[in-house]
């Protein structure tokens, strides 16, 4: 029997390709073990976005492939490197035996069975309404609604590695939708490159597809309690979108909406399709629709050509948005994207400088935001004992993560009303309350010594 682990790098799309695989291993009859070591088949679920995920799998292979030397092991490649000349030259100086793009993940039986190297890197159109096994025991799930992407924003390498958009059937969604709720699924997180142009393939609308706000009231009649998605581009953020997430009472009020930069000279060459003032009316119209909306962005510090003062008009718009959290990126330029080809990339010590001005920025305002949370109730889901430390942790319907400790009663997964106590900029701290708002009985207190120790460990 064939013994396998699969390591993943990369975003949620990549969390959920590797759950679809892992389920189509059991499937094959394989058994999934917990560790490289045990595993006679290792597969590396690879993120092609930027250099260092990039380093990481080359580094990681380079291991394997020295303990092929002294056991039998087979190695395999999957997601969006794999599907680069790039990747392609690592799998062969690593001797890679099993290679799967994005869209080939369903060719993982038959490259099991192969007795000589395998290489899958074409999409397939069943992997489109594939429903994978529902994740036991997990309250939270991936749904995947749609595969690829239709911009071309000269940085990404997506496009490339994961083809144009196609979106799935409403009907397949609901299905495993069907399946996430029966196995006790509480929160699902719609996923895609660009969901907010779910049903609209190649610029145009396709016939009997609902759009993403009608999937949303969809997806809201179904039973789940919470639903979350990420991520989106703000050009296909329409008001029809915000104004369903109000009406729809299992919507999360969080939203993601990458802005990448606050210049409109480097937003044009980032062929980003939209301009600074644009981004800010998208983020009028969800406020106005959703006051509590909680704001998370994605930014990417040193684009080529990118000076002072474009900079300067990044901080300026973080502050007049007061994004709650952001992810920010150093400019990594990919070999294949027009960025890489057209532009220069500036000096490596000018991005780490402008990165760090940035994380100041960002760290005030999440510390103000989260500050703002104390003495709040907040509905939590507590996925669970991580570190066995006596604490759980979790995340609020605006995507805080936040940590609280065991209480009598409450000692296990689920979704629980919580009292924030404390706050920093990157988690919330609190107690779990009943109905009317009491401390459960013996509830233990959380100390300055209780605080530090989970935050050590995250
Ligand atoms: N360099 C740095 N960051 C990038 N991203 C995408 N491509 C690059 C790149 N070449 C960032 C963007 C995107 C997130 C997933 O990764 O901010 O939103
Ligand atoms: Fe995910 Fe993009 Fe990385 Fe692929 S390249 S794993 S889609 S972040």
């Amino acid at each position: 029997m064939v013994r396998a682990h699969i390591i993943t790098y990369g975003c949620q799309m990549n969390e959920y390709d590797t759950h679809l695989v892992e389920s189509q291993l059991v499937s094959l009859g394989a058994d999934l073990v917990d560790s490289i070591d045990e595993a006679d088949f290792v597969l590396v679920n690879t993120c092609a976005v930027r250099g260092k995920p990039v380093d990481k799998v080359r580094s990681l292979l380079g291991n394997l492939r020295k303990q092929k030397a002294t056991r039998r092991l087979v190695v395999g490649m999957m997601g969006c490197l794999a599907q680069l000349e790039e990747g392609q030259q690592i799998a062969r100086k690593f001797e890679v035996d099993v290679l799967l793009g994005p869209g080939s993940l369903l060719d993982i039986g038959a490259a099991l069975e192969s007795n000589t190297r395998f290489w899958g890197l074409h999409f397939k159109d069943e992997l489109h309404d594939h429903i994978p096994p529902a994740p036991q025991g997990k309250l939270q799930a991936h749904l995947t609604i749609m595969r690829g992407c239709d911009h071309h924003c000269t940085y990404c390498i997506v496009p490339t590695t994961r083809g144009p958009q196609v979106s799935r059937t409403p009907d397949s969604i609901l299905r495993e939708l069907g399946g996430l709720l029966a196995a006790g699924v509480r929160e699902v997180t719609l996923l895609g490159q660009n969901v907010n142009a779910y049903g609209i393939d190649q610029g145009a609308k396709l016939a009997g597809m609902p759009s993403f706000a009608e999937l949303l009231r969809l997806v809201g009649r179904s039973g789940i309690e919470r639903i979350k998605f990420t991520t989106s581009h703000p050009m296909n953020f329409t008001e029809d979108v915000a104004i369903a997430m109000s009406e729809t009472p299992a919507v999360c009020d969080f939203v993601h909406l990458p802005v990448q930069s606050g210049s409109n000279a480097v937003l044009k060459r980032m062929a980003r399709e939209y301009s600074r003032e644009k981004y800010l009316e998208h983020i009028a119209q969800i406020r106005r629709h959703m006051p509590a909306a909680v704001l998370a962005t994605d930014i990417i510090v040193g684009f080529p050509g990118e000076t002072e003062d474009d900079f300067q008009q990044t901080l300026d718009l973080y502050d007049e948005v007061g994004y709650d959290s952001a992810y920010m990126f150093i400019y990594s330029p990919r070999p294949g994207t027009p960025s890489y080809k057209h532009f220069a990339d500036l000096p490596r010590e000018l991005k780490t400088e402008r990165l760090q001005r940035l994380i100041v920025r960002q760290k005030d305002w999440s510390g103000r935001k989260n500050a703002a949370k104390v003495g709040t109730y907040q509905e939590v889901l507590l996925r669970g004992d991580a570190h066995d430390s006596g604490f759980l942790e979790g995340h609020s319907r605006g995507n805080h993560p936040v940590v609280v400790p065991k209480a009598v009663g409450a000692d296990t997964a689920g979704i629980y009303r919580v009292k924030i106590g404390h706050a920093t900029p990157h988690m919330l701290y609190g107690n779990i309350v009943g109905p009317g708002g009491e401390a459960l009985p013996e509830l233990p207190r959380l100390t300055p010594e209780a605080v530090a120790a989970p935050l050590m460990m995250l």
